[in-house]
């Protein structure tokens, strides 16, 4: 049976939790990256009201910060879920199959490449080889590794983790 698929909201921005990042790590210059980093630590990525508001305090374009924020593969712009799935697009996995993959995890979750679940446990990603190409397809999950993985593996795993946090 096909899941349902509902709407996410990301719902509204506590700044609160901004505003102690910035007293503790605003000062003086080159203090854009530290503060970006401490902002995702509290918020687990950068809402734009985020990005907007580190702007204003350090007397930046909200537009440097965002390219700041682009630049560097550690920050993250939306919101991720508990558990991030990360399909290998390696090689070895491709060759594998790891489209169909995607696929799967995709239609099991209600959720695009990219995306994460509107109850915030799964976000689902493509990745390069992740170093266990002999078990190709294979995708992460959190620490753990799933291989030779097929459509009803997949659907397997994320009910599995879904058990796991009740859902
Ligand atoms: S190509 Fe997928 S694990 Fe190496």
């Amino acid at each position: 049976m096909e899941p349902a698929c509902q709407e996410w909201s990301p719902g509204p921005v506590d700044l609160d939790r901004l505003d102690r990042v910035l007293a503790e790590h605003a000062g003086g210059g080159g203090s854009l990256i530290p503060v970006l980093q401490h902002a995702q630590d509290a918020y687990g990525y950068l809402p734009r009201v985020v990005i907007e508001r580190i702007a204003r305090a350090l007397g930046v374009s909200p537009a440097q910060v965002f390219g700041v924020a682009t630049f560097y593969a550690q920050f993250r712009l939306k919101p991720v879920g508990k558990h991030v799935i990360r399909v290998c697009h390696g090689t070895a996995c491709h060759v594998a199959g790891a489209e169909k993959i995607s696929e799967a995890f995709s239609r099991e979750l209600c959720v695009p490449d990219g995306e994460t679940t509107p109850d915030r446990l799964f976000t689902l990603e493509s990745v390069a080889c992740v170093g266990c190409c002999s078990l190709a397809p294979v995708a992460m999950v959190g620490g753990e590794t799933f291989g030779r993985l097929d459509g009803p593996r997949v659907g397997k795993v994320v009910k599995d983790f879904r058990k796991r946090e009740g859902a």
